[in-house]
């Protein structure tokens, strides 16, 4: 199908009236060409989550992020600074850093030994002519933001702040305290998956009682999810829970946090802050991924775990508590995997259709209409070209 017969299709699908919403067109999970649309009208303009602000605690600490097409460093510099910045050599476009860690005082490129200052002033190049200045050659820098703890960077200097899209979202989580909610560990995946096939799954309650039956419908049932209405940066569902159970421990839960109301502890707020990342809060802990498109059927997921301060026992039972919160989320994890990868597959089929959507898939209806917003408004430099 030719991109602009696509679009056309996503443009119809989002006019639906949610009373009769169907299923995303195959075709935009297996185009090449709507990947590449994604990338620059999404992808390249929007905040993507990179972490938590406590995964970047001293001066030094880094992480390498893909976002769209570009490398980016993350990290803390001596001054108490987060910053972004491409992590591309800009000699001859190397990789500057690797995966994460801690770096020293600089970054030095390790093809010719550019040396950069953490803020991403070129200032060391051996061997060069009197007529290059370095001072002229700095690292691009990219825009950063934390909300609720998390860590935001986004492509585009001319970017909107996150945080006034989410205000409603701030507001529903604000007893929770999510900022204080520390780091329990991270996970780094390849799924074979599109990303918008893994975000629908995480953001709809639907499949909860067929696919989960035995580790979160007892805990969390279906029955008791309800969608709110988001709002154009984020999609939203509450799952009601049985009292005092969890399913992510062998014990039974008790509340850490005194400010929430007895209706906030028996309730686990879910979003999807557009376009990629996803979140299960609770008065113990979060579960969150944040995604990016690899190729049409592969995503990257960067998932993990942030627990209230006070929700996990000291001494020797705190790497117990971490062990057995790890295996229950790649239990659920590996509940949806087959069925991620199932429907990447089939959406290459000749029979494969786009069914009608149950209510409790408004939160799929929502992000098909945020999608056909990105990607049929004209691009800014077409219409600065128009002005
Ligand atoms: S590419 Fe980095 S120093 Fe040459
Ligand atoms: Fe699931």
């Amino acid at each position: 199908m030719p991109l602009s017969d696509l679009l056309d299709a996503v443009s119809a699908n989002a006019a639906l009236p949610e009373d009769m919403s169907e299923a995303t067109p195959p075709q935009v999970y297996t185009s090449q060409a709507f990947l590449e649309l994604e990338r620059d009208a999404i992808f390249n303009r929007e905040w993507i989550c990179v972490g938590r602000a406590d995964e970047f605690e001293s001066p030094g600490d880094y992480r390498v992020m893909t976002i769209s097409r570009d490398e980016v460093v993350i990290l803390r510099d001596h001054d108490g600074v987060l910053r972004a910045m491409s992590n591309i050599c800009r000699h001859r476009m190397m990789s500057l850093l690797e995966g994460e860690g801690t770096i020293g005082g600089k970054i030095t490129c390790p093809y010719h030994a550019w040396t950069y200052r953490l803020d991403g002033q070129l200032i060391g190049a051996a061997h060069m002519r009197d007529n290059f200045d370095k001072q002229d050659c700095h690292l691009p820098q990219f825009a950063v933001e934390e909300w609720q703890g998390w860590v935001y960077v986004n492509l585009d200097a001319n970017a909107e702040p996150l945080a006034p899209r989410l205000t409603p979202l701030a507001e529903l989580l604000s007893n929770y305290d999510v900022t204080s909610y520390r780091t329990l560990f991270r996970v780094d995946e390849i799924w074979d998956t599109n990303w918008k096939i893994l975000f629908q799954n995480f953001m709809e309650p639907y499949h909860l009682f067929a696919v989960h039956s035995k580790t979160v419908e007892p805990v969390l049932p279906t029955q008791h999810a309800h969608v709110l209405t988001g709002g154009p940066g984020y999609c939203l569902y509450t799952q009601g829970r049985n009292p005092g159970v969890a399913f992510e421990y062998s014990e039974a839960m008790t509340n850490p946090n005194p400010n929430l109301s007895e209706d906030e502890v028996n309730s686990v707020p879910l979003f999807g802050a557009f376009p990629a990342q996803m979140a299960s809060v609770s008065a113990e802990r979060t579960f969150w991924m944040s995604l990016m498109p690899v190729e049409t059927d592969k995503v990257r997921v960067f998932w993990g775990v942030d627990v209230h301060p006070d929700a996990m026992p000291s001494g020797a039972e705190f790497e117990a508590r971490v062990e057995e919160l790890k295996a229950s989320f790649h239990a659920i994890n590996d509940e949806d995997k087959p069925i991620t990868s199932a429907i990447a597959r089939n959406a290459a089929a000749l029979s494969a259709q786009p069914g009608r959507l149950s209510p409790k898939e408004q939160t799929i209806w929502e992000f098909q209409r945020y999608l056909a917003r990105m990607l049929t408004a004209p691009s800014p430099s077409a219409s600065k070209a128009a002005e």
